[in-house]
């Protein structure tokens, strides 16, 4: 039977990336629609549920991105409350990429910190957007004392307030209207992570080489110029002036792989949610099989 995805993007149009990723990851078919609400969630799953048996269910399943991270859970929201066993397919939540990069990020990162960060100061830079919104949760829930940089006080206030309504924990919001503030932000920091845009360069060299206390920082933007200056995009873990270096494409290829992985897990059963916390479990997994 051929395993399709329904592909609901709350941006107006459906992110090609997640549709390529999609096949790579074993989808036979994606239906992709884009501006989808919340109120029109119901209906589109119903096409799945019911037209294929209960046993059969399994090839069917829905992925939810857009850019934007609320919108996305309240998608994924109304996708949990529309299906009822035994009419149920698995959910995805990746809402521009959010779990899956956050994840791998937020990995890699523990790992170069020896593996607990509890307690510690993680400064998630530009943590607004869906990525960074996502990687404050996981630390948070990790038990570290996050702080998210925004350039407006407002949006960084909403930014913390869905992380921690979602994740709990110690979450802040600070401002920091562009890179020449980025020295006094990253003060106290043990792990810094660049969650800002593609092209944009937020974090200057002297903002985090050898400054003390400072353990781990990575980026995720691999578009030039670079989120963090002097981590270049292959940087997996290389210790550089005194702190050890995650760049984008170290990342991105977990992201990748984790990707792809969460939607062939989606095709193996009927049931299962795949968000931050179970993207996680599933990135654990592929790391510990890693040779
Ligand atoms: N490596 C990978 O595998 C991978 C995968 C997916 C995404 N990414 C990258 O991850 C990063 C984050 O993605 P995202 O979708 O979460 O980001 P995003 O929403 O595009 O941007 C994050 C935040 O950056 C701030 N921002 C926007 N324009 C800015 C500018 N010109 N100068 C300074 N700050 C600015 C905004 O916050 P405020 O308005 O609150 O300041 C925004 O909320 C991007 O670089 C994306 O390319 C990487």
């Amino acid at each position: 039977m051929r395993k399709l995805l329904l592909q609901l993007d709350s941006s107006k149009l459906p992110s090609v990336f997640d549709r390529v990723v999609a096949y790579d990851g074993g989808a036979d078919e994606v239906m992709s629609y884009g501006g989808i609400t919340p109120g029109e969630v119901r209906d589109l799953v119903y096409g799945c549920i019911f037209t294929r048996g209960p046993k059969d269910l399994k090839n069917t399943a829905v992925f939810i991105g857009g850019a934007d991270m609320a919108a996305g859970e309240a998608l994924l929201a109304a996708a949990q409350q529309a299906v009822f066993k035994p009419f149920t397919v698995s959910l995805m939540l990746d809402s521009n990429g959010s779990n899956t990069t956050a994840v791998a990020a937020v990995a890699k990162m523990l790992l170069g910190a020896g593996g607990d960060v509890r307690g510690q100061r993680v400064l998630i830079v530009a943590g607004t957007g869906p990525v960074g919104v996502r990687a404050a949760g996981l630390f948070a829930r990790a038990g570290a004392d996050v702080v998210i940089t925004s350039r407006k006080a407002d949006a960084g206030e909403r930014a913390r307030d869905l992380v921690l309504k979602r994740f709990g924990g110690t979450v802040r919001a600070i401002a920091m209207p562009d890179a020449s503030d980025a020295v006094r932000a990253c003060k106290g920091a043990a792990l810094l992570l660049n969650a800002g845009p593609a092209g944009v360069m937020l974090v200057p060299k002297r903002a985090w080489a050898n400054v003390p206390g400072l353990k781990v920082v990575a980026d995720v933007n691999a578009v030039p110029p670079l989120g963090v200056e002097g981590v270049e995009t292959m940087d997996d873990g290389v210790t550089k002036e005194g702190v050890v270096c995650f760049g984008a494409l170290a990342i991105g290829n977990l992201k990748t792989k984790l990707h792809k992985a969460c939607i062939a897990r989606l095709f193996e059963r009927n049931d299962l949610v795949l968000d931050a916390e179970t993207i996680a479990d599933v990135a654990r997994e592929l790391m510990a099989q890693k040779p």
